[in-house]
């Protein structure tokens, strides 16, 4: 893990959150190729989601939630983890990380009983500071699903089975931040609540590890190093009928990268006004609060139905750490020095192509890089980076690291007869080509 942490410093992909004034635990940001490789990595998501297939749309809801949705989905009452206090040196730990029962700081057994603490961070809402406008930054991008679902359903006239997907934020005030970005206080979730008839929900629920496991595989995460567990009965969240958990042999041992939950009719029959009107089977709250029916009508059979819920929900931050380390490589070569490479799979690696001129700031070869640059840049298959550096071996060996899948040179040749050469990042062999084919070339190798 320390290389992986200090190679993201050092090229600029992950930052530990302001640092210049000591930092915030668990925070982190993501530098230039960080936001990068994050955004490739979430755009390979919401293609394989709601491009790529027909029946998920997609939204972007507000951060800051009405404390009655959390109520009334649980958060308020169970969204907590087991705190317990070393009574020697203050310190606070989550009693389910402590090993031995003794304090991982201090070493001491003197520690309170588990008491529940709640992980949702809280805000005031507006100028007045009494404690009674208050909203909470949402802990699941889910919840604001549930509350658009009428909306969706009304604007896009869907029937079931169809999903809605979301990217963004969640917040959780976590006892015991670690292992760089895995557990964190602010992170990114990509999120499908995909709804569904009741009683066909355990089909579903299948068929969505099965795509779900797929879709790692496509990132470059090795199935080996996948783990597909059925969360024990008394782990379940107290929505979910069954999940199963993706966990992933990240550097600091095997944990979960993504969820995979059939959370039943609790959500959609937890926020639906008038719920005595249907037959839920989840045990939920009793709400006087919604002012809005939340059921869905069957076209043919016009009856109104509460839908099941299959919910795959993954870690943005887990999934760029899991794709970082599937790719870091320290490789021998023949002349016995080592390189670093970072093998991403070219849709994610944060710059597509770099455009070397051979000799730095000679105007014609760089005003050819420029123009090739442009060309390839105007594909929008991402970052495309003029590399102006003058120092060939040094540019190789930066993009080998940062994992650029091809570098092409303009040398004197080039001015001659248009050709370049381009460098393969995995297998390092070089080959020349026209300028006229390198559009082709380069969109064939990142598709
Ligand atoms: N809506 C369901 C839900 O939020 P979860 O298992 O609590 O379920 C889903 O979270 C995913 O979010 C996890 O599989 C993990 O990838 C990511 N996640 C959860 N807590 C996290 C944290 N503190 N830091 C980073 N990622 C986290």
């Amino acid at each position: 893990m320390e290389d992986l942490v200090s190679l993201c410093k050092r090229r600029g992909f992950i930052f530990q959150t302001n640092e210049l004034y000591g930092g915030l635990q668990g925070l982190y940001d993501y530098g230039p190729l960080g936001v990068e490789l994050k955004n490739n990595l979430k755009e390979a998501w919401w293609s394989s989601m709601v491009y790529e297939r027909d029946d998920v749309e997609g939204l972007d809801s507000s951060i800051l939630t009405h404390p009655k949705v959390l109520k009334y989905s649980g958060h308020e009452e169970t969204f907590t983890d087991p705190l317990v206090d070393c009574k020697e040196c203050k310190s606070r730990w989550r009693a389910d990380h402590i090993e031995d029962s003794k304090c991982p700081s201090c070493g001491s057994s003197e520690l309170t009983e588990p008491r529940p603490f709640n992980l949702m961070f809280k805000t005031n809402v507006g100028p007045i500071d009494d404690g009674s406008n208050y909203a909470y930054l949402r802990p699941e991008t889910a919840q604001q699903i549930f509350t658009n679902f009428k909306n969706v359903i009304d604007s896009t006239s869907r029937s079931l089975p169809f999903g809605i997907a979301q990217i963004g934020k969640a917040f959780r005030n976590e006892i015991t931040p670690r292992n760089f970005i895995f557990r964190v206080r602010e992170f990114e979730q990509m999120e499908l609540e995909f709804f569904v008839e009741p009683g066909s929900d355990e089909e579903w629920h299948n068929k969505w590890i099965e795509s779900r496991i797929d879709w790692w595989v496509n990132q470059g995460v090795i199935k080996e190093n996948l783990e597909i567990i059925d969360v024990p009965q008394k782990d379940l969240s107290h929505y979910s009928k069954k999940t199963v958990d993706i966990m992933y042999r990240f550097p600091h041992g095997v944990e979960e990268l993504e969820g995979i939950a059939n959370r039943t009719d609790f959500d959609i029959g937890s926020h639906t006004r008038h719920q005595k009107e249907y037959d839920i089977k989840a045990n939920v709250k009793e709400n006087n609060d919604s002012v809005t029916k939340l059921a869905i009508q069957n076209k043919i059979t016009n009856k109104w139905t509460i839908p099941y819920v299959i919910e795959p929900s993954a870690g943005v931050d887990r999934g760029v750490l899991a794709v970082l380390n599937e790719a870091y490589k320290v490789e021998k070569l023949d002349n016995g020095k080592e390189r670093t490479v970072l093998a991403l799979k070219p849709h994610l690696s944060p710059i597509k192509a770099a455009i070397i001129p051979l000799k730095r700031n000679n105007e014609d070869l760089v005003s050819k890089a420029l123009s090739l640059k442009k060309s390839l840049q105007s594909l929008r298959l991402g970052r495309v980076l003029l590399d102006n550096s003058g120092n060939i071996g040094k540019s190789y060996r930066r993009h080998d690291e940062i994992g650029t899948p091809m570098c092409i040179t303009i040398d004197f040749q080039t001015l001659e007869d248009d050709s370049v050469t381009i460098r393969d990042r995995d297998s390092m062999e070089q080959i020349r080509l026209n300028i006229a084919e390198v559009s082709s070339y380069f969109q064939s190798n990142l598709l």
